[in-house]
């Protein structure tokens, strides 16, 4: 039986052990941080009444359809078989930011275009993307942060503390939004690799780049909706397919894949690997776009994801949303 004495030496010794675990962990790998779970981003965007069945982010939206018409000029990188010289039906989803699904189109500070490109059933490209290039944090949960400080008013004030949402505020400083989804760009933000028959990686980013020439004045028989841009988009397609060009950027070494804040410099190669034709819409609802999850980690051969973190909490996030709406709907 140890008599108190040699428990207080017992005690001491172990807590002698854990600080000295302590201090070699925070040596090795810096003080921990809050970490933010994908229950914690949807709770956050989805707000204290969240709007059953939408998705809680980009709430608003609809249904696309249409064909990915490859050139093949990405295939030496890439044996993704949609990137062969084929053409390859598409499913997807245009979108504002925001959870709520009635808001108004033109209040939206950024619009998305997600697609879903598969060739057999477990061949599937799925892609998410935005009107700004980067992001303004290259980590979750400063992305946590940043939402948090949008819906509290003090978002200069986190910009300052984040020196490494320069290149976001510049764009956004710059940036005009155009008068129709359709001649938005949209850009994938976080990077990817491609990669081909020998195996070599190649990390990319990616845009949807409009063919239409771009204005900043909506017409005025579509600017007093709140479905300004829907109706725009509707009228155009009842005339002609809305054509993207998709346009691969390639990194070259030294250039940072896995941080999201960062741009690559103008110079880069870049590889129009198709067009992006849509012909046909349909209210959410329902279009074949309700039942997607656009997870941006569903890949298919021939690409792969980087070690940007905030590419592993969007997938689960969006999981989170998906689960939560299915359940309601
Ligand atoms: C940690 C960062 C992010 C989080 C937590 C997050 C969270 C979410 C969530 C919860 C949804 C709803 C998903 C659904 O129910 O289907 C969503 C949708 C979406 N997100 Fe993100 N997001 C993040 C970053 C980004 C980035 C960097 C982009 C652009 C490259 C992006 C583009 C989109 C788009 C386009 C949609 C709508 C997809 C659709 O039409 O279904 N997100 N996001």
């Amino acid at each position: 039986m140890p008599t108190p004495v040699s428990w207080w030496r017992y005690l001491l010794v172990t807590a002698i052990l854990v600080l000295f675990a302590g201090a070699f962990y925070i040596a090795a790998f810096g003080l921990p941080s809050a970490q933010v779970d994908a229950q914690d981003f949807v709770d956050l965007q989805q707000g204290s009444n969240p709007h059953e069945g939408f998705r809680r982010a980009h709430a608003k939206g609809f249904c696309i359809a249409g064909d990915f018409v490859s050139s093949g000029a990405l295939a030496q990188y890439s044996n993704a078989p949609m990137f062969a010289a084929t053409t390859t039906p598409l499913l997807g989803r245009i979108s504002i930011a925001g959870n709520n699904p009635l808001a108004p189109d033109l209040k939206a500070p950024v619009r998305s275009l997600a697609l879903s490109i598969a060739t057999s059933s477990t061949e599937v490209w799925r892609t998410a993307m935005n009107t700004p290039p980067v992001m303004a944090v290259r980590n979750p949960q400063d992305f946590y942060q940043q939402l948090q400080a949008l819906g509290n008013g003090t978002i200069q004030q986190f910009f300052a503390e984040h020196p490494e949402s320069a290149a976001f505020r510049a764009w956004a400083a710059d940036y005009q939004q155009t008068s129709s989804f359709a001649t938005e760009v949209y850009n994938s933000i976080n990077a990817f690799y491609l990669i081909n028959d020998v195996g070599t990686q190649q990390a990319v980013r990616w845009q949807a780049v409009p063919r239409a020439a771009a204005d900043h004045e909506i017409p005025a028989e579509f600017a007093g909706s709140d479905d300004a841009l829907q109706n725009e988009f509707a009228a155009r397609l009842a005339a002609d397919p809305v054509i993207f060009d998709l346009v691969f950027t390639l990194a070259e070494p030294g250039d940072d894949e896995a941080d999201p804040t960062v741009l690559w410099p103008d110079a880069r190669q870049q590889i129009v690997a198709g067009q992006l034709v849509i012909r046909d819409m349909t209210p959410q609802a329902d279009g074949a776009c309700n039942a997607i999850n656009f997870d941006p980690m569903v890949l298919p051969t021939g690409m792969a994801a980087t070690a940007d973190k905030i590419l592993r909490a969007r997938s689960a996030a969006y999981a989170e949303s998906y689960r939560r709406r299915a359940r309601e709907q």
